[in-house]
């Protein structure tokens, strides 16, 4: 769930109600508006948005490489044009985490006080080949360093780097291993979820939590739809981020369980005339505050002309990941979850058949 100062649309409240640990935020969002200095002076992050429960910060790389077309990427860091004025800045590993006495006091991890923070990365699509994909992994492993060396919170701020190396087995491994050579408190796995298909990208997710330590998170960044989190957990995955239940939620989606897919796959489209006069909640099964109190028909009136629409729809898609994610995690304490992926994977391969 990406934050940039809120989850769009949603109290903290409402994040607590729902059950919701850990959000995550990005750094460069933050650094450019209302800047790290001023959340630090305003006492971090956790006070500043009424958040008591886990922060994580993105670096800000992967966010300019990804948003910015005009992003250079060299071994001294990131460089780009300030979208809030247009002067070229330098991001440095040593700056994603604090400051630096020549630097731009700019994209400060330390200052936003999230509990989790991430190195800083060199991010290359996975769609890309050749000698630049071999070039940001090793870069990654060098800057982890400077970010390591940067870091003045280690007693109260969890230092992740992330696996990068793209779809290259051997990259990956060289990588894995240098970060855990480090002793890291968590593990991200990177540079995924970019247009590669599932197989490529379920088989570097299964060679990274294969030769990550199992006693240490093991965090895929920048996904996932249900299915991914239900094959990643399989493979050993921990800990996901991803836009997709309020960005969809947006867009007049919501997320449903598979037993729907025979009338409407695994997602509800608002928009659609059928909801026009539906009266049953958005899923009958739902014990969420939406689903208790509101029609299809209502959300339906209200997604294209009002944000409540997309606030009742990201409210029942964030409670549908948390339930998720609930569910699949006690199902390993159980020891079910064999059970567990096997009925929804049978059901997501319909689907998708
Ligand atoms: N978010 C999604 N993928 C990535 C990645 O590879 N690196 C970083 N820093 N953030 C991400
Ligand atoms: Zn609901």
């Amino acid at each position: 769930m990406i934050f940039t100062g809120t989850i769009k649309g949603l109290r903290t409240s409402q994040l607590e109600d729902i059950g919701c640990q850990i959000i995550l935020g990005n750094t460069y969002h933050l650094a450019l508006r209302p800047t790290s200095e001023l959340i630090d002076e305003l006492g971090g992050l956790h006070k500043f948005m009424n958040w008591p429960r886990w922060l994580l910060t993105d670096s800000g790389g992967f966010q300019m490489v990804s948003l910015l077309h005009l992003a250079d990427i060299t071994e001294q860091g990131v460089t780009f044009q300030s979208p809030v004025d247009g002067k070229p800045m330098l991001l440095t590993p040593e700056e994603s985490i604090q400051i630096q006495p020549h630097g731009f006091p700019l994209l400060l991890q330390n200052r936003i006080g999230a509990d989790i923070i991430m190195a800083l990365d060199d991010v290359v699509k996975t769609t890309i080949t050749g000698p630049r994909i071999e070039e940001a992994m090793y870069r990654t492993l060098r800057w982890i360093d400077r970010c390591i060396a940067a870091h003045e919170r280690p007693h109260d701020q969890n230092l992740f780097g992330i696996v990068q190396g793209g779809l290259d087995p051997v990259l990956r491994d060289i990588c894995v291993k240098g970060l855990v050579d480090r002793k890291l408190p968590g593990y991200a796995i990177g540079g995924l979820a970019g247009g590669e298909d599932k197989d490529s990208f379920w088989r570097v997710v299964a060679q990274c939590t294969a030769a990550l330590p199992v006693d240490k998170l093991r965090y895929v960044m920048g996904v996932g739809y249900p299915l991914d989190i239900v094959v990643c957990s399989a493979l050993g995955a921990d800990m996901y981020d991803c836009v997709y239940p309020t960005r969809t939620a947006r867009f007049g989606t919501a997320l449903v369980p598979e037993v729907f897919i025979l009338d409407f796959a695994w997602v509800l489209k608002l928009k659609h005339q059928a909801m026009a006069d539906d009266t049953q909640p958005i899923d009958p099964t739902c014990e969420c505050m939406v689903c208790k109190n509101y029609s299809r028909a209502y959300i339906h009136c209200l997604v294209t002309k009002d944000a409540m629409g997309s606030q009742l729809l990201s409210y029942h898609n964030l409670f549908y990941m948390l339930k998720l994610s609930r569910d699949l995690h006690s199902s390993i304490v159980n020891g079910q979850f064999p059970e567990y992926a096997f009925v929804h994977l049978r059901n997501f391969a319909f689907i998708f058949s």
